[in-house]
Formats: structure tokens, sequence, C-alpha cells
């Protein structure tokens, strides 16, 4: 009995030893931050989630083998891939982890990193995944009731027993995952999809007409930033117009918070809340978006309510330059680290993602890659099948071997990011002593008039005072150094003009050379020498095409 009880102690301190020991060799992902710049640390450092979200019926094992050629084809080193709530309780407290189990085992063999998303009580404003068994009982699992009094296809964030059921879930496949991947294969978890509901602005039942009546709760306000006269001010008096989708937001906020929180307390993953936005430019009156998501208008109450939840993250299918990068810009916070989990993976979106590394977004994954869906083939040539992914491929193709120093650098603030806009022929960005001039439309030895589509962009990185990583497509960088506005000539080189980006410093022009363009290739995570550009390939500055191509630059004035 007593050797029993010896071996017992000892396989259960073993256990814990292997498990300290996983812990130590593969650490829990978590967010950093610095000087109000995120990282996702991986391992031990920041990671760039390259990412692309399958389709969601893609979870099954038929449509698996429609999904991993498309990853493998997109260099993407992060699978988005749902995890279906009726799957996995398929009766009532009752847990079926085959389906988890199989796209760890999956995605290790694929040497891919997973984001699993948990389709739980909200799957863009509805309860589709909700379990058969909830489905059958909608009087204990209610929906949302509308102002005339009928259910909406949509879960009631006031469902006590809904909330009860998810959290439950949540946490037990938050605790196999910790149990079952001591390797992190999963980065991050998205909890629920797209919240909210389409179609009524927030729940009208009585229960919640007593609530929408009563007062504003202390934390709305002051995340709100109100100081109604009364603190007993109800939700009309304080928010007027958008009275019903702060209530919704605010409701739907504390239950995924919850479930988040109970998830969290199991296993300690960064998580995240995807939204479906509204017009950032020109926001419609509300019901015009989905109510009660973590919209731009309500990413405070979402913080106030929801501390579980690490980031809100914006689903871009905005068409219009405009818009994106308006929507980059609201969902990049001081609280709030950049993520894109979702977005259009066409061609004239793909620019998109070095704009969001230009507010140092932790990750970026187009919407839909895989090849469960039939994609019409052009000119029927085979080749044609991969149109769709091809943007986001040549994306990655040059991003994902770099992948790790874009992501210190950007975390250590030394990288900015652009992507051509319509009308803008030049950019700038600042470093220092230096300035990178990004040019687009520069063909040949002539100047620059902007791509025929805006499809440029490039990113730099200051190494040293000096020196610079470069990389791009569609565009010409060059330096010059940092002067006033007045006092700098040559926004593009133009070939055969000898022009020389040059600033007037101190009542002396100072004027660019290259000391030395190095072209390398990354290999295993290190710039790896090439060759010296110099002569017809760096005379009209440096410039990238449609091929991968990445520069270490040093410069110095004369
Ligand atoms: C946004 C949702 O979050 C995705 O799950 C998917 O339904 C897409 N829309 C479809 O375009």
């Amino acid at each position: 009995m007593k050797s029993d009880i010896l071996a017992l102690i000892l396989t259960v301190s073993c256990a814990g030893f292997l498990l300290n020991a996983q812990e130590q060799v593969h650490p829990i992902p978590h967010l950093a931050q610095n000087g109000g710049r995120y990282a996702l640390i991986v391992d031990g450092a920041p990671y760039l989630m390259l990412g692309a979200q399958a389709n969601n019926s893609s979870d099954w094992p038929a449509a698996l083998a429609k999904v991993w050629p498309a990853i493998e084809y997109l260099h993407a080193n992060t699978l988005e891939i749902p995890v279906y709530w009726e799957q996995m309780e398929p009766k009532q407290g009752q847990f079926d982890y085959t389906a988890v189990d199989r796209i760890l085992a999956q995605a290790r063999e694929h040497h891919v990193h997973l984001v699993l998303l948990w389709f739980g009580t909200w799957k863009n404003g509805s309860q589709h995944y909700m379990p058969e068994w909830m489905k059958l009982q909608p009087e204990r699992y209610f929906h949302v009731t509308n102002k005339n009094g009928e259910a909406v296809d949509s879960p009631s964030p006031f469902a006590t027993e809904s909330l009860e059921a998810d959290a439950r879930a949540f946490t037990a496949f938050m605790l196999h995952l910790k149990a079952t991947d001591p390797e992190r294969t999963v980065l991050m978890v998205q909890v629920e999809n797209e919240t909210g509901t389409w179609g009524t602005l927030r729940d009208y039942s009585p229960a919640a007409e007593k609530l929408f009546e009563g007062p504003v709760p202390a934390e709305v306000l002051k995340a709100m930033n109100k100081t109604p006269d009364k603190s007993t001010a109800a939700w009309r008096d304080v928010f007027g117009l958008e009275a019903d989708v702060c209530f919704h937001a605010w409701a739907v906020a504390r239950f995924v918070g919850q479930v988040a929180a109970a998830g969290r307390a199991a296993y300690p993953l960064p998580l995240y809340a995807n939204a479906a936005l509204r017009d950032p430019i020109k926001p419609g009156a509300p019901g015009s978006y989905e109510s009660g998501g973590p919209t731009d208008n309500v990413i405070a109450i979402w913080k106030a309510e929801a501390p579980a939840i690490d980031i809100v993250a914006p689903d871009i299918y905005l068409p219009g330059t405009e818009a994106y990068l308006k929507v980059l810009d609201l969902y990049h916070r001081p609280d709030n680290a950049l993520l894109v989990p979702e977005t259009s993976g066409s061609a004239s979106a793909a620019r998109f993602l070095f704009s969001a590394l230009g507010l140092q977004a932790i990750g970026y994954a187009p919407f839909g890659l895989d090849y469960t869906r039939t994609h019409p083939m052009q000119n029927g040539e085979a080749a044609a099948q991969n149109a769709f992914l091809e943007p986001t491929a040549q994306n990655y193709r040059l991003i994902g071997p770099m992948m790790r120093d874009i992501a210190r650098l950007n975390f250590q603030g030394k990288l900015q990011a652009v992507a051509e806009e319509e009308g803008k022929i030049t950019q700038t960005l600042h470093f220092g002593e230096w300035d990178a001039v990004i040019s687009y439309g520069a063909a040949g030895r002539g100047p620059a008039k902007g791509n025929a589509e805006p499809v440029g962009r490039a990113l730099v990185a200051q190494l040293k005072d000096n020196q610079f990583l470069v990389a791009g497509y569609d565009c010409r960088v060059d330096f010059r150094p940092a002067g006033t506005e007045q006092q700098k000539k040559s926004q593009q080189i133009v070939a055969g003009t000898g022009q020389i980006p040059s600033a007037l410093i101190d009542g002396k022009w100072q004027h660019r050379q290259f000391l030395r363009v190095e072209e390398g290739a990354y290999e295993d995570g290190a710039f790896k020498f090439l060759r010296i550009l110099n002569g017809d390939q760096t005379d009209w500055g440096l410039n990238f095409a449609s091929e991968p191509l990445v520069l270490r630059v040093s410069v110095s004035t004369y």
C-alpha cells in the first residue's frame, strides 16, 4: 500500500516536473508591451502571425485535405480555424475532443501554428453553432427579443443558462488545450465570432427593458468618459441615439468577458474578440451595422466589461484605401494591440499587410484561403486556380523567412512600413538623421508616376544609425539626409538627371551616397549575404518589382 502511494506521488511529481520543464522549453504565448507597442511572444521572442483563415466548415477530415495544400502554397505560418461547440459538446456535459486533437496533430505535421476560433454562443450574430440540445430548448437558451416581442436569429446576452453552458464548454476546451498542447501549437484563441445582433439593436425583452431604463453602470460611464448630471441617468439620457447599441455592447461584452475569464483561468493563452465593422469614415445610424460587437464606437465598453479579452480585432472587408487605413488606426490603441484576424485576400487589399505592420500589427490573416470552395479558373489554366491565394502568398514569400526579425524590430520601434495610396506618388518615413523616400510606379529610368493599380508596399527598419533593412514590392526606395521640408531636394531620383537625394543642413548641402547595398536572403531566420548591388542596380534608387527582394543598405553623406 505504502509503495503504491509512493509510486503515485512520484508519478504526480514527475508529471509536474515534466510540465514545468515543458513550460520552460515552450512558455505559454503571451502579449508583451513596450512603450505603447505590442508583441506576441512565442518561444520567448516576438512573433508575427502570417496567417490564413480557413472557410467556416473546413475543420472536418474531408475538408482538411483541402486546407493544408493551400497553407503550404501561401507560406503561412499560422492557420486560423474554428472549433465548433455543436461538435464538441454533442450531449450536455459530454465533450468530444476528436476535432481539437486532429487539428493539433495535423498542424504539427505541417509545422504550422494555430489560432483556434471558438464558435460558441455567437457566430456572425447568430446562435447557429450552439449544440442541438440547446437549440431545442429556446425557452432556456433564449434568443434576443425584438421590439415586436418576436425572437430573432441571435442569442440573448441575458440568457444566464447559455452563459453558464458556454463558459463550461469553453473552459473544458481550454483545459484540454493546456493538457495536450505543451508544444504551444496554439498561439491564441478567438472567443466567439463577430458577436452582436443583426436586425434589431438590442434585446427588448421585459427583463432587458428594465435594465435599459435603469442607471448606466459606473464603469461604462467612466470608460465612455461620460459625466451625467445624475448618477442614476439611464442609457437614453447618457447616450442618446447610440443608447441601444451601447446597451447591447455592454450586455454582450459582459457575457463574452465571463466566458473568456473562465477559459483564461484554465489556460492563459492570449484571447481576442473579432468585430464586424461599421463604416469608419461615414458611420451609418445604429441599425446599419451589427449591434453589440466591438465596433469602433464601443471599444471602450468592451475593454471595461471584458478585461479577459486581450484584443478587440477588426475583420476588414471594407473597400477603399481610406476606410481600410482608418480601421487600422481605430483599432491600434495604447490599450489594444493591432491584429487583423480576417480580411480580404484580394490583390488590391494585400498591400495593407504593410500598413498594418506600420502600426506594429502582431498578426494578419485573410479569410477563406483554402481549396474547399471552387474558384473559377482563368483562361482555363490550372495555375490560375491559385490566383486567389497569390496576393497573400506573394506577401508571405517575402516576409515569412524574415518574420522573427520583422516582429522584433517592430516591437523595438525600429520598423516602419507603408502601402501605396491612390494619388500619393511618394511617401516619406522619418528615421532620425535619415528619411526613407518611397516612390511608386517609376518605370525604368523615368520619374515615379504611381502604379496603374496601387499595389506598391515597402518596409524599412533601421539597424544602425546609417544602416537599414529594406524590403517591398512595386516601389522604389531611397534615403535622403533629413532636413526641413524646404531644404530637401529630389523627392525621387530621375535617371540621367544626376539627381541625388540631398538636404541643406546647417547651411551645407548634404548628399546621400550608398556605401554598400547588400542583397540577401533569409535563412534560418538570419540575413544571408548574396551579393553587392551597384551600378545600374542602384544608380536610380533601390527598385523593388514583383519578386521578393531584401536589401541591407548602408548610407553616408558627402
Ligand atoms: C465574417 C465571419 O467572421 C466569417 O466567419 C465568415 O462568415 C465571413 N464573414 C464570410 O465572408
